[in-house]
């Protein structure tokens, strides 16, 4: 049934050998061979490779670690358990980063180590689920080659080297920013500067100076002059996001901005000329705001000069596996790892409805390239992620040990940055410091 009969067990410690052999052997009928020393079993493992290793860590002059690197050498498959009464959490990352199967705190009962033994096993039998690579990803910062997304990029292509004002639309997560930024680059005025406003996390009133600047003094609290976006994008691109939000009052502003091309900062006596091009996105349906009279139908115009619409990812699940391939190598090079997708995992990946889109999708890559058991992202751990998604927020009450778990992973490998690491569990930088509070380590 299992590949997984054949053990091959070192331990120096001549009781503890005696124990695992004896009920591994006579109670559970495995066929074990056994070693006492690091040499004598590099000479067994030279003689082929085991499909399951169990080795004590401090043994002699070499260790654990050198046995679990010779047994996967001599087997790539081997699973290798590690048991150490010095366990620290040192041994343990460093023997989790080098792929052994589990880590397993001396003493142990038999029946617990039996229980790992088990796991090693159903582990291999998921063995014929590959590992998924692809070797020609385009090189590029823009990922999809489904017929959307060509479209996006003919359109990407006319309307960048133009000074046309450019109206991107698309859910949340599609890649709105990303598409204004190629457009800037790509423009001849790549070399100056682009200046991202968010219009729906700025105040009404402080839109107004935000955009168009201020005067010292113009207004309580303008102790110095404020140079507005559409100044400091001055020959280049100012990207106006969300800019579905914004107000009638504000709309109004913005039109005859469009139309005259001048700023005039509050407090000025006269107006400047600048030249900046527009790029606006939103994922609010703009046509809809129009007809519902909550958006200038004349603004709308000015903006959707070149319209651009986003897909959403689960219209466009070709470019599923290009996308988490892409981020997972990303992921590996930033924490430097060495996780893999499995054809389940892609599988499941692939079925997914991606409410938050790509974003979500590179969050979650992220998160399962630190996370997933045996750094192997196959079926159960993406459903697994999936599920987590809608429990998380309103976990509250109760941390589960396993969550504590991820919180504590995701930070060591960020290294302690907060906002990453909310983002790669996605979750709210607020709720992870209550959850952080919960676990005693804020
Ligand atoms: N086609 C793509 N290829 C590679 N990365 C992408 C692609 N689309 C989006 N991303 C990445 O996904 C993340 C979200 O993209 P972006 O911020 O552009 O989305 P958005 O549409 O502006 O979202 P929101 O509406 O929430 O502001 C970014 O990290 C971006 O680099
Ligand atoms: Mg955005």
């Amino acid at each position: 049934m299992t590949g997984l009969r054949r053990i091959l067990i070192v331990e120096d410690d001549h009781s503890v050998r005696e124990t695992l052999i004896t009920f591994l052997r006579d109670c559970e009928g495995y066929e074990v061979d056994e070693a006492a020393s690091t040499s004598e079993a590099f000479r067994l493992l030279d003689n082929g490779g085991y499909p399951l290793v169990i080795s004590d860590v401090y043994l002699d002059e070499r260790t654990g670690l050198d046995i679990l690197n010779a047994a996967k050498s001599a087997n790539p498959d081997c699973a290798v358990i590690l048991m150490s009464g010095r366990g620290s959490i040192e041994t343990v990352m460093e023997s989790t980063r080098r792929g052994a199967f589990d880590y397993v705190a001396k003493p142990f009962d038999l029946d617990h180590m039996l229980e790992v033994v088990k796991r090693a096993e159903a582990a291999a039998l998921k063995s014929s689920d590959e590992d998924t690579d692809i070797d020609d990803l385009p090189v590029s910062e823009m990922i999809g080659s489904s017929p959307t997304m060509i479209e996006v990029y003919k359109t990407i292509t006319k309307a960048a080297p133009t000074d046309a004002t450019v109206l991107i639309q698309g859910e949340t997560g599609t890649g709105k920013e990303l598409v204004a930024r190629m457009i800037h680059n790509y423009s001849s005025r790549a070399q100056q500067s682009f200046v991202p406003v968010d219009c729906a996390s700025i105040a009404a009133s402080l839109l107004e100076s935000e955009l168009f600047g201020a005067l010292r003094g113009a207004y309580t609290g303008a102790d110095r002059d404020r140079i507005g976006a559409f100044e400091a994008a001055n020959n280049g691109t100012v990207f106006l996001d969300e800019i579905g939000d914004i107000d009638p009052g504000f709309q109004l502003r913005l039109l005859r901005f469009l139309q005259e091309r001048e700023i005039k900062p509050l407090g000025a006596a006269r107006p400047k000329r600048v030249d900046v091009r527009v790029i606006a996105a939103t994922n609010r349906d703009l046509g809809k705001l129009v007809e519902d009279k909550k958006f200038r139908e004349d603004l709308f115009y000015r903006l959707n000069v070149v319209p651009i619409r986003l897909p959403a990812l689960r219209e466009r699940r070709g470019d599923i596996p290009l996308l988490a391939i892409f981020f997972l190598r990303r992921a590996n090079e930033r924490y430097s790892l060495d996780a893999r997708i499995t054809e389940s995992g892609m599988r499941s990946l692939q079925e997914y409805s991606w409410p938050g889109n790509v974003r979500q999708l590179q969050h979650m890559i992220e998160r399962l390239t630190i996370l997933a058991p045996q750094y192997r992202i196959d079926e159960e751990a993406v459903l697994d992620a999936i599920a987590s998604l809608s429990s998380k927020e309103n976990a509250g009450e109760s941390l589960a040990d396993t969550e504590a778990d991820q919180i504590r992973k995701v930070l060591a490998a960020t290294g302690g940055n907060k906002s990453r690491a909310a983002k790669i569990l996605g979750i709210e930088r607020k709720t992870l410091y209550r959850k952080l509070e919960k676990m005693g380590v804020a």
